[in-house]
């Protein structure tokens, strides 16, 4: 394997290279214990809190692509070919603050200042990417930054404010509509430092391998049988930070072009296994508009970003939130190994708790959703204590088709949170198969549920408040399609808060 032990990123303007370095470091150990840029803070160290946010940039279709991150999450190895700008950055080295800066300081967005940083980078992320965000966009932009003690209005005051306060006189970039050539220089720079060869790092007994190609992937398979794959490390970071587990062998995704591939040419839509959740859900919403509300219920914006759709597919949670609503799609999963590719159900890939139709040697390449007929109703509800930033109790996706009848054709009722794995409830489909789309068909169903299931009773909910929210989910979704049928559009916020 040709490679090279070099981690290259760009910090502002600087072209920094790190030889062997350790690479179970967070970048956020490496920002404030090495370069003591103390600004950006840690609060939760597992991606909760929002107060290390710091904001990556990559080269996209001869774009600068900009991206809130959390840098408890992110390895130093991650930063490979990327961009990282930090709350130090924003003024460019000039005395005065940048607008994002100064509309906190105007709206009195920041009382003990430890959140602060975090939420300017989220703001710093909106004010570049959005011109006129309304609330909702706001509020989603800083679902991953909490405050205890300002509260968030005049925070989003700022955000309303910022866009109206003139630029500094830092580097073009960092202000609105900056001439193309400023945002030029960032982008050459970055083409520059593109990864070209692969890594590998050693550091005190740590192995670290970041392959470019499927061959060599399957290579390192082979020689590491017992090697944790890595893709957006927000479930595996916290394996490292909470559990403090070690992982002496580690090969990410990251350099892996074709993984990122979106084919959606023809009757199916094909997903990379590390297309972030932010880009599967907004290319899925397009299809299936009931994909907006579970984008606005999954953790935050900065998890999003990081994570992927492979990444939440493969660790196969029983509570992962993109698995019933794959399920109800009849999504499938492409496997790729030493001995070639599989495809198979998704519904087949989930054998038991943790445990995954997986060879030794493979790895999830993609995910295969079926285009649907255009008169499948579909509808996500998630079920969790908060809105933001939380485990769902339960978490239901229903997919329906009637005939011209008004009987059902085809049913998918599946559920997170219900099972060891996420499951469909095959009794309750079989039971409403064929009969009219109705009360009565209805109450059977409900019955089928009770009937298919025996979830946990945990700290999140008891098994019967499961049980009863899952019935009580497909009843709110009779109603929905019901009443939408009857001509009388509802605009029922198809996944909202509930409180558990
Ligand atoms: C604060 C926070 C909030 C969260 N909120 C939610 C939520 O609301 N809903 C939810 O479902 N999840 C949530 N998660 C969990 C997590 O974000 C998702 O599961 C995410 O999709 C994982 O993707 P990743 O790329 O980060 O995976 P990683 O952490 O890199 O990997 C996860 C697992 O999958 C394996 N893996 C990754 N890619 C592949 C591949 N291509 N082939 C084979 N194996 C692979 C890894 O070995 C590991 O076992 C949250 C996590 C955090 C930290
Ligand atoms: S320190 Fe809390 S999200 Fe990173
Ligand atoms: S200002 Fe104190 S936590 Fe936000």
């Amino acid at each position: 394997m040709n490679s090279s032990a070099t981690v290259r990123f760009m910090l502002d303007d600087r072209i920094i290279e790190l030889n062997d370095c350790d690479p179970t470091r967070s970048v956020l150990q490496y920002l404030r214990e090495d370069l003591h840029r103390c600004g950006t803070k840690e609060g939760c160290a597992e991606g909760d809190c929002g107060a290390c946010t710091v904001v990556i940039g990559e080269v996209v279709e001869n774009e600068l692509q900009l991206r809130s991150i959390n840098a408890c999450l992110l390895l130093l190895p991650m930063l490979h070919g990327k961009l990282l700008i930090t709350v130090e950055s924003l003024q460019g080295g000039k005395p005065e603050l940048h607008p994002v800066q100064r509309a906190m300081v105007e709206c009195h967005g920041s009382q003990c200042g430890f959140c602060t940083p975090g939420f300017v980078m989220s703001l710093f992320v909106l004010y570049k990417n959005q011109s006129k965000p309304d609330r909702n966009q706001i509020n989603d932009n800083l679902s991953g930054n909490l405050c205890r003690c300002t509260g968030y209005r005049p925070i989003i005051e700022a955000a309303k404010l910022m866009y109206q306060l003139p630029a500094g006189q830092g580097p073009a970039w960092l202000y609105r509509n900056p001439q193309v050539r400023a945002e030029q220089v960032l982008i050459d720079q970055l083409q520059q430092i593109k990864p070209k060869q692969s890594l590998a790092i050693e550091y005190d007994g740590k192995r670290f391998f970041a392959p470019t190609t499927s061959e060599e992937l399957a290579q390192l398979k082979h020689q590491f049988p017992e090697a944790t794959l890595m893709a957006g490390n927000t479930d595996v970071g916290l394996w490292i930070n909470k559990q403090l587990r070690q992982l002496p062998v580690i090969i990410y995704l990251g350099l892996l072009k074709d993984l990122y591939d979106i084919d959606d040419r023809g009757s199916n839509i094909r997903i990379g296994a590390m297309v972030s959740l932010s880009d599967a859900f907004a290319l899925l919403s397009d299809y299936f508009p009931a994909f907006c509300d579970l984008i606005r219920q999954f953790a935050s914006l900065p998890i999003r970003n990081a994570g992927t759709l492979g990444g939440n597919v493969a660790n196969g949670s029983p509570i992962g939130d993109s698995m019933p609503a794959l399920l109800a799609l009849d999504a499938r999963v492409q496997l790729h190994g030493a001995d070639g590719r599989r495809e198979l159900p998704l519904e087949d890939f989930y054998l038991g708790y943790q445990q995954q139709d997986l060879a030794a040697g493979e790895w999830v390449e993609a995910l295969v959703i079926p285009k649907s007929a255009k008169d499948i109703q579909l509808a996500g509800y998630k079920v969790s204590k908060r809105f933001d930033q939380d485990i769902s109790a339960v978490c239901a996706s229903f997919a329906l088709q009637l005939d011209n009848k008004l009987h059902i054709k085809r049913i998918r009722i599946a559920y997170g949170g219900m099972a060891a794995i996420p499951r469909r409830s095959k009794q309750a489909e079989q039971v409403m198969l064929g009969k009219p789309w109705n009360e009565q068909t209805l109450a059977l169903a409900c019955q089928a549920i009770a009937d298919d299931f025996t979830p946990l009773s945990d700290l999140r909910a008891s098994s019967a408040y499961r049980i009863r929210v899952a019935q009580n989910l497909l009843r709110r979704f009779y109603l929905q399609t019901t009443v939408e049928m009857q001509g009388q559009p509802l605009k029922l916020l198809d996944l909202m808060e509930v409180s558990a």
